[in-house]
């Protein structure tokens, strides 16, 4: 069975000490709730935040992701930070091609697919973001868009390597808007990525291959969105803020 995962990707958000008081919060409160076995959590902080938020007992709550990485091995990029970096700080997830990159700094296809390789190489697992904006959604391209992004992305890769690959389906539209894609869109969408992903790689690895929803999702509207066949879990922006609200959603299942 494929895994569900609730990550909370933190973004530009949180000082020191508010950082270490989320984290306290998030583990006080998971103290006291049962996740399901099959849920993993992830928490992505920034990346000055990441050593701190990283434990390597095997019996942490949760594990960590960055929220970017160089596409660069090594060397004179400044103010870059590298897979290596990040693999020698134990860290297990970094999600690549978030609607933001790709729109203020111009994150292509391509660079997400040379960010995929340094992760890959650098044992760690991407979680690869893909979506719409409003009007590609309006003119009916929704599909045509997604499956660039993912073939372009992704699609170089073999099966065992894209065997470690997370896919995030992001709406842009639904991004800190408020407004979320209805659990049919949602649904449709995963069901698209998933039917791409078994055309290359073959049902078994389709199957196996976690796809979440991001884009407002909250405890009101978490359950809805995960009673989905194709919805294996959720990328959390605002609401992975609070403490509360993202234990809540990762209890959604
Ligand atoms: P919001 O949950 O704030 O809409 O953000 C979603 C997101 O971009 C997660 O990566």
């Amino acid at each position: 069975m494929r895994k569900h995962i609730v990550a909370g990707n933190w973004k530009m958000n949180k000082t020191f000490s508010e950082a270490d008081d989320l984290l306290n919060d998030i583990m006080e409160k998971l103290e006291s709730t049962t996740l399901d076995k099959n849920t993993q959590l992830i928490v992505c902080p920034p990346f000055p935040f990441l050593e701190m938020t990283s434990d390597d007992s095997d019996d942490s709550y949760f594990l960590v992701g960055a929220q970017n990485v160089s596409d660069q091995e090594v060397g004179a990029y400044t103010g870059e930070v590298s897979a290596a970096m990040l693999e020698s700080l134990e860290i297990d997830y970094c999600i690549v091609g978030h609607s933001e990159r790709r729109a203020y700094y111009h994150e292509t296809d391509e660079i997400v697919a040379r960010k995929v390789d340094q992760l890959l190489k650098h044992n760690l697992k991407p979680i690869v973001c893909c979506g719409e904006v409003l009007e590609e959604r309006e003119a009916g391209k929704q599909c045509e868009v997604v499956r660039k992004q993912i073939e372009e992305g992704l699609f170089h890769l073999t099966e065992e390597q894209f065997s470690n690959v997370i896919i995030a389906y992001e709406p842009v539209w639904a991004i800190g808007t408020g407004k979320t894609a209805t659990p049919d869109q949602a649904q449709e969408m995963h069901a698209f990525i998933r039917s791409l992903i078994a055309g290359k790689y073959g049902d078994a690895v389709a199957e196996e291959t976690s796809i979440l929803y991001g884009g407002s999702c909250k405890p009101s509207n978490a359950k809805e969105l995960f009673a989905n066949k194709d919805v294996d879990g959720g990328l959390i922006g605002g609401a992975s803020l609070k403490a509360e609200d993202f234990i809540d959603i990762a209890t959604a299942f």
